[in-house]
């Protein structure tokens, strides 16, 4: 039984494919075509699904996209006339997901009737739900999605139990955290799709200045309900003006802040404009209230469901910030966030609906790793490495395990850079130990150095730690697991000075624990790492420069030579820099310095 789930005409466009219950592939449209958050329809990476699998388009038994024309139509066609617009845009899409099947059969040059497989529509956030619920460790949660906007609600709460989930409750259009979050991110001066990560970072350096005034922008309404005040925006009357670019497939959102949110805080930011106090403030009110509201909603699903265990999707999933305090302020013991938590998951999502509430199989599967990408030959390796030459002005060595691993830890240990390429891509939007560039933790000055030399991104954001599962109470205050990135949590005080460069302004960090089953060769680099330090931490940051995570090894090597990083380590393959760039020996010589 093979269904194939497909997120499509929208941002973070992917494939995914399960295969009798349990999932074998998953991969977002960006990392194959390199286009940040690609939109339109993901033929690469149904392609990469198909092959994963051996299989024909003509053998797949069901398609599954979570997009539903019927849920809500009443809200819907309401709201049409109030946006002609935007209800123009919505029946584009529409059109396009009606015209999937003949989409498909061009895209791998058949004729439609060769593709035998049954379609199934699935609503946009019971596929969000689905896509953490159903391969999370448990047969009982509460489960929730919040995002921007899905089939005309923003919002969805169920209870799930074996391979059912019975929805509590949902918010519907035009209230919603993530349009509130990003209106604020726009009203900010960072207008790019994707730059709410960004704000979410800036608001640690502010103080939540304006409470009194979020507090009337959103608010709790009622324990599984939030409302949005109308005036401060603009999407419930212009429409979410959300589309993409067919050109180069860009996705791209208009502005949604009102000018009465402008008249209430200020100006918005330009930008490139410096950012202020102000601006800080407001980052930190935005963040402060949206936690808020979410601590309400999620104490009422607690209270509602009566489940200890919670699963959460959706974009607004991403605030790993929030994440972090679900522990300790509501009754919620255990929570799973599925790695590709935002639109890119709903392939996943929409494939195991039609598994467990349609076809009604039971749940055999868990998602406890990310690694669902493509991952290349020793063959394929060394072909690219065969491509090097003088003038890179390298070295080049092959190692074995341990070996590898404790040459890598000594580069890490003294400062270098290195981009670590291993096995298959990460699903999602965190690099998790395969496609990651690694630094040294102690040094504080190296989160300056790696925007300096290779990320070049804003200086307030933070870069976060991967650590052995085991030793995850040593350095953190909770020790619940967060192998996909997603809780941020405090580092002990007394542990703050021993990894400053990923220890954020606030003194907490976005940590991956690395389990040894999961990801058995990271965690024996981080091992290594810790036999070198007495620290078994890395600064882990995802390997591209501006673009997407790097795919393949040709890529990777790119991304090596364009960028001013010290090692690569392809494989089995460890590429060093003969004569490394000035700034990583004068960082290397403050540090030890700074140890004597
Ligand atoms: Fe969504």
């Amino acid at each position: 039984m093979i269904i194939l789930g497909i997120n499509a005409y929208h941002a973070n466009a992917s494939a995914a494919i399960v295969v009798d219950g349990r999932l074998v592939a998953a991969v977002e449209e960006e990392r194959l075509n390199r286009i940040k958050y690609a939109a339109g329809f993901p033929a690469q990476a149904i392609q990469f699904c198909l092959d994963q699998v051996g299989a024909k388009l003509k053998d797949v038994d069901h398609i599954a996209v979570p997009r539903d024309p019927w849920a809500r139509v009443g809200t819907k066609l309401r709201f049409a006339l109030r946006m002609p617009r935007f209800a123009l845009e919505r029946i584009r899409v529409m059109k396009r997901f009606a015209g999937i099947r003949e989409d498909l059969a061009a895209a791998f040059q058949r004729d439609p009737s060769e593709i035998r497989a049954q379609l199934h529509r699935i609503e946009h956030h019971a596929a969000h739900m689905a896509s953490t619920f159903f391969v999370s460790p448990f047969d009982q949660a509460a489960v929730l999605s919040a995002d921007g906007l899905g089939d005309f609600a923003s919002s969805m709460c169920a209870i799930g139990e074996g391979p059912k989930m019975r929805v509590l409750g949902e918010v519907t259009f035009p209230h919603s955290l993530g349009m509130y979050y990003t209106a604020l991110t726009q009203y900010l001066g960072f207008w790019k799709f994707g730059d709410e990560y960004k704000v979410m970072g800036l608001a640690a350096y502010g103080q939540p200045e304006y409470l009194d005034e979020f507090r009337r922008i959103v608010r709790a309404d009622g324990p599984l309900s939030f409302r949005l005040s109308l005036p401060y925006f603009t999407h419930q009357t212009e429409g979410p003006d959300m589309s993409w670019r067919e050109a180069d497939r860009t996705p791209v959102l208009g502005r949604i802040f009102s000018p009465y949110l402008e008249k209430r805080l200020g100006p918005a930011r330009q930008p490139g404009e410096p950012l202020t106090e102000r601006h800080r403030n407001v980052a930190a009110t935005m963040q402060a209230a949206l936690e808020e509201v979410l601590t309400s909603y999620w104490k009422g699903l607690a209270a509602k469901s009566g489940q200890r265990a919670l699963c959460l999707a959706g974009g607004v999933a991403f605030n790993c910030v929030a994440n972090g305090k679900i522990f300790d302020q509501t009754p919620f013991e255990r929570v799973y966030v599925q790695p590709a938590a935002g639109d890119a998951g709903l392939s996943v999502g929409a494939a195991f609906a039609v598994q467990h509430q349609i076809l009604g199989r039971p749940r055999e599967f868990r998602m406890d790793h990310a690694y669902w990408g493509p991952q290349f030959t020793a063959e394929e390796i060394r072909r690219v490495i065969d491509r090097i030459d003088s003038s890179d002005g390298v070295a080049i060595e092959e190692q074995q395990e341990p070996e590898l691993c404790r040459i890598t830890a000594r580069h890490i240990a003294a400062g270098k850079i290195v981009g670590w390429f291993q096995g298959a891509a990460e699903w999602g939007p965190r690099a998790l130990g395969n496609r990651s560039i690694l630094a040294d933790p102690r040094r504080p000055e190296m989160k300056d150095i790696l925007n300096r030399r290779i990320k070049h991104r804003e200086i307030f954001r933070p870069f976060a730690p991967s650590i052995v599962e085991e030793a995850v109470g040593d350095f953190f205050e909770k020790t619940h697991p967060s192998p996909f990135m997603t809780f941020a949590y405090p580092v002990r005080p007394e542990k703050r000075q021993e990894i400053p460069a990923p220890t954020h302004v606030d003194g907490t960090a976005r940590l991956q624990t690395v389990n040894r089953s999961a990801s058995p060769l990271y965690w024996k680099l981080l091992r290594a790492v810790g036999d070198e330090t007495r620290v078994p931490v890395v600064l882990n940051t995802s390997f591209n420069d501006n673009e997407p995570i790097v795919c393949r090894p040709e890529e990777a090597l790119e991304c090596f030579r364009r960028t001013h990083m010290d090692v690569l380590v392809l494989g089995n393959f460890i590429v060093e820099r003969k004569h490394p760039s000035p700034t990583a020996e004068e960082s290397a010589e403050r540090f030890a310095q700074r140890e004597n």
